[in-house]
């Protein structure tokens, strides 16, 4: 089965590559030959997933999916959620991201947090979402080289390395998006059957 993976972002392929292990072939978008920049203008994880899988299945015609992820922080009221890539201004920059965070953060003592993806699916016409959390906390520094986004400074649960010290092999097997792919992968094999 052959499906569009409604994303730029060369890490989240990989990722999603190597979770799916060969059993779906998945394309980028530069793959199909769209360029643009996809509208994400929703106030929910939900509501950017179905936004962006919509445009891409009603401008292109392909089975696709899309996801959303926010980083939710429990003593900022789930900020920066749905604006989490935008935290710091318009640029997506990751550094300036962190650091704005860990200047909300400062002093705070309450560090839970958690990561939630949500992918909607658009399959034979139909529109499917899953999502998976991983909670955990914010450090009070960055630590490690490896992943993106906010991986520096997100400790998981359970685990005493941030996702960027880690790495992807163990990041892969336990992270929000993970847990959102195990579920559309589930959904696709039986959806196969
Ligand atoms: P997006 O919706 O996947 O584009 O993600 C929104 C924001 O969350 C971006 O700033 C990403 O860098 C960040 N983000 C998404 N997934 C991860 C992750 O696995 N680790 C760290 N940051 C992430």
């Amino acid at each position: 089965m052959k499906l569009v993976f409604a994303t730029n972002n060369t890490h989240k392929l990989g990722e999603i590559k190597e979770m799916l292990d060969g059993r779906h072939e998945i394309v980028s978008l530069k793959d199909i030959g769209c360029h643009e920049d996809i509208p994400e203008e929703q106030d929910t994880l939900e509501g950017n997933a179905l936004q962006k899988a919509r445009y891409i299945h009603e401008k292109f015609g392909y089975d696709c999916f899309a996801d959303d992820t926010g980083l939710e922080i429990e003593a900022l009221d789930n900020a920066p959620g749905v604006y989490s890539a935008r935290y710091a201004g318009t640029g997506h920059d990751s550094e300036a991201n962190m650091n704005k965070l860990l200047s909300e953060m400062n002093h705070k003592e309450n560090r839970k947090a958690r990561f939630r993806t949500v992918i909607a699916l658009i399959l034979d016409g139909k529109e499917y979402t899953f999502d998976g959390i991983v909670n955990g906390s914010i450090t009070t520094e960055k630590r490690g080289d490896s992943g993106f986004g906010y991986d520096p400074i997100f400790m998981p649960d359970t685990y005493t390395q941030t996702f960027a010290e880690m790495g992807n092999d163990t990041k892969n097997q336990i992270s929000h998006r993970a847990k959102a792919v195990m579920k559309l992968t589930l959904f696709l094999s039986d959806y196969n059957c």
